[in-house]
C-alpha cells in the first residue's frame, strides 16, 4: 500500500481525537492519502470523523481506518511497513492530566513508551523501504510545568509537574534522539494548549461551554470546577494543525512552539463565556477540591517567534473569538437535549 496514484499519504495516530479530526479535513484538503489508526472500543468512538469517512469500496478513496493500540507494537510495525506512509503524526495519548494522576503507568506505556514504539517501527521500515518517513511528535506546553521563565520559548528549561508531563517529555527527548542518532527527520512540535468546538468535555474550556449553556437553558444549576486562578496560553485547534504540517515540510527537522503569546486565567474565560450569555458566572460557579491536582501548572504562555520566523506560522483565532465559538456551538446542543427531554 505505498504512495497512492500519486498523492502523498499520511498516517495519523488519534485520528478520533480533537486534533486528529482536525488534522485529517486539513490533509484531505491538501490532497493527501489519510490513514488513521482506531482503538477498537464497544461503541463507535470515531464521532468526530465520521463527516470525513468514506467507503472503502467506492473507488478513489482518500481516507481508510485501521484498529491499532499504541501498546501494541507488533501492529504498529505493520501498520507503518504496510501503509508506507510519507509523513507519520503522532497524536495519540492518554492526554488527560489530572487522569494521569489516577492512572500513571497506563499514561507512561501509552505516552512514552507509545512513542518510542512508533519511533522503532519508523525507523525499521525506512531501512526496508529504502527512503525516509517524516515523524511528528505531539509534545506539550505541559513539559515546562513549574515555570522558569516566561514566555516561554523552545530553550526554556523543562520542568514536568505531572505523570503526563513526564511521559510527554520522554517522548520528546526519544524524538530528538532518534532524529540526532539515526537521522530521523523527526519534529516535536510543542502546542500550547488548543481548544475548539470538538474539544474532549472534561478539559475546562469544553466543561465550561457545555455547561454554561446548559444552565442558561435551565438543564443544570451549577458548573463545579478546581483551580480557577490557573492561567493558560489558549488557542484555536484549527489554526495549530497546520503548523504540525508546516513543519514537515522545512528542509532540515526541528522543534516549534507553537502558542499565541497570550496568557489568561480559567476566571477569564468564565467572564467570557458566562458574558456571552448574560450571565454572571459568580451566579452558578462552584469550587470542588475534588478538581484540584497533586501538582499545578499555575502560568504557561508561549512564544511563536521561532515558528513565525521559519514557518510564517502565526494564530489567527483569538482568546474572545475563540471562547464565543465554543459557546455558541455549544448553545446549538443545549438546544437540541432540550428539545428531546421529556416534557
Ligand atoms: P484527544 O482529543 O484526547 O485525542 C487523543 C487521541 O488519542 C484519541 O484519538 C484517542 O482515541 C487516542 N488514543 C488514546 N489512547 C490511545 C492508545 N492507547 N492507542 C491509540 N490511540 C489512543 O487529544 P487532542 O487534544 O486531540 O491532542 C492530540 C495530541 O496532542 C495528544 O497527544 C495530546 O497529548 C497532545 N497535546 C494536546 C494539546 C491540546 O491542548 N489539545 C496541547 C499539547 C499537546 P479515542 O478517541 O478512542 O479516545
Ligand atoms: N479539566 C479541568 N476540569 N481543569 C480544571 C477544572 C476542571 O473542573 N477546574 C480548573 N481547572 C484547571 C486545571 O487545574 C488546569 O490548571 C487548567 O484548568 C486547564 O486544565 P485542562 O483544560 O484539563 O488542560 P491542561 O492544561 O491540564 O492540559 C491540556 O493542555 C496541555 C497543553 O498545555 C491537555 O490538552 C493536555 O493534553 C495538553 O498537553
Amino acid at each position: 500500500m505505498p504512495t497512492s496514484e500519486g498523492h502523498p499519504v499520511a498516517l495519523i495516530t488519534g485520528i478520533t481525537g480533537q486534533d486528529g479530526s482536525y488534522l485529517t479535513e486539513f490533509l484531505l484538503q491538501k490532497g493527501y492519502h489519510v490513514h488513521g489508526i482506531v482503538r477498537r472500543a464497544s461503541s463507535f468512538n470515531t464521532g468526530r470523523i465520521d463527516h470525513l469517512y468514506q467507503d472503502p469500496h467506492v473507488s478513489g478513496t482518500r481516507m481508510q481506518l485501521h484498529y491499532g493500540d499504541l501498546t501494541d507494537a507488533t501492529r504498529l510495525g505493520e501498520l507503518i511497513e504496510r501503509i508506507q506512509p510519507d509523513e507519520l503524526y503522532n497524536l495519540a495519548a492518554q492526554s488527560h492530566v489530572k487522569v494521569s494522576f489516577d492512572m500513571p503507568l497506563y499514561t507512561a506505556d501509552v505516552v512514552a513508551v507509545g512513542a518510542l514504539r512508533l519511533l522503532e517501527a519508523v525507523r525499521d521500515a525506512q531501512q526496508r523501504i529504502g527512503r525516509k518517513i517524516k515523524f511528528y511528535q505531539a509534545s506539550s506546553s505541559e513539559m515546562f510545568g513549574m515555570v522558569q521563565e516566561t514566555p516561554q520559548t523552545e530553550t526554556t528549561p523543562f520542568y514536568p509537574r505531572s505523570p503526563y508531563s513526564c511521559a510527554k517529555l520522554y517522548a520528546h527527548w526519544q524524538t530528538i534522539n532518534y532524529r540526532e542518532a539515526y537521522d530521523l527527520f523527526a519534529c516535536c512540535g510543542i502546542l500550547f494548549n488548543h481548544e475548539s468546538p470538538r474539544r474532549g468535555e472534561t478539559f475546562v474550556t469544553r466543561k465550561i461551554t457545555r455547561t454554561a449553556t446548559r444552565i442558561k437553558l435551565g438543564l443544570v444549576d451549577k458548573l463545579y470546577l478546581g483551580n480557577i486562578d490557573a492561567r493558560r496560553d489558549w488557542g484555536y485547534a484549527g489554526d495549530y494543525v497546520e503548523a504540525m504540517w508546516l513543519m514537515l515540510q522545512q528542509e532540515r527537522p526541528d522543534d516549534f512552539v507553537i502558542a499565541t503569546n497570550e496568557t489568561h486565567s480559567v476566571r477569564e474565560f468564565l467572564d467570557e463565556v458566562f458574558g456571552h450569555l448574560d450571565l454572571n458566572w459568580q451566579d452558578h460557579v462552584a469550587i470542588d477540591p475534588a478538581y484540584y491536582r497533586p501538582a499545578e501548572v499555575d502560568l504557561l504562555i508561549g512564544d511563536y517567534a521561532k515558528a513565525e520566523r521559519l514557518l510564517g506560522w502565526k494564530p489567527k483565532i483569538t482568546f474572545r473569538d475563540l471562547a464565543r465559538m465554543m459557546t455558541d456551538a455549544d448553545m446549538k446542543l443545549a438546544e437540541q437535549e432540550l428539545k428531546l427531554r421529556p416534557k
